[in-house]
């Protein structure tokens, strides 16, 4: 069957809720007390499609401003993004632009953009309204969703929406899968791209298959 890779790459402030994306999509779970991302993580995922197969190759970015810095090394020469803000956090929606001004300016002329506000299960919370963002995600030509990596909502329709706004081309006829892990995938000399987050009063548990 034909294969394409999907070089992704995630984006936002921290604690909006990139891993937890990532963590649902990749795995199907969900962790209350997620460490904060150090540098950044990368997991692969394999969706067949329309009798086509997928596999993307997810690099999720650290939010904290200390990481910023690091962030062209993971959108240069993706093929998409997912900038996400938390719909629950107003300031993380204008943080959200910014990420995608500095995609316009820096990463691939053709990029595929996805504006994605999470944590939409907290509807009382809101505070980033849904017709001021799609309008902004149209105007920039972005995909946009509004996901729930908690309840699951709109997590893989993302994903998939991303692979079918993709060119057609680049698929090659096979290849040796043996190097992916269904899920995760480790990459040589990589160290924990996890730490500890304050909100399980330091006793969260590593998640030690996340790596970069
Ligand atoms: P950095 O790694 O610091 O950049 O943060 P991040 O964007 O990866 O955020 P992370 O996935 O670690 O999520 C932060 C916290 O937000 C998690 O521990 C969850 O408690 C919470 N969270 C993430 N997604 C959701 C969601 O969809 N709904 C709700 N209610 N909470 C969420
Ligand atoms: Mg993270």
């Amino acid at each position: 069957m034909a294969v394409k890779e999907i070089k992704l790459c995630l984006l936002g402030e921290s604690g909006v809720g990139k891993s937890s994306i990532v963590l649902r999509f990749v795995r199907d779970q969900y962790k209350e007390c997620l460490e904060s991302t150090i540098g950044a993580s990368f997991m692969t995922k394999r969706v067949v499609l329309d009798e086509k197969t997928f596999i993307f190759q997810i690099w999720d970015t650290a939010g904290q401003e200390k990481y910023r810095s690091l962030a062209p090394m993971y959108y240069r020469g993706a093929a998409a993004a997912i900038v996400v803000y938390d719909i629950t956090r107003e300031s993380s929606f204008p943080a959200a632009q910014e990420w995608v001004k500095e995609l316009q300016r820096m990463a691939s002329g053709n990029i595929v953009i996805a504006v994605a506000g999470n944590k939409c299960d907290l509807e009382d919370l809101r505070e980033v309204s849904t017709v001021e963002a799609k309008a902004y995600a149209e105007n920039i030509g972005a995909i946009y969703v509004e996901t729930s990596a908690l309840t699951a909502v709109n997590i893989q329709h993302v994903f998939e929406e991303i692979a079918r706004k993709l060119p057609a081309d680049d698929f090659t006829p096979s290849m040796g899968t043996s190097y992916y892990l269904h899920g995760t995938a480790r990459e040589p000399g990589t160290r924990r791209a996890q730490e500890k987050k304050g909100c399980c009063g330091g006793g969260g548990k590593r998640n030690s298959d996340i790596i970069y």
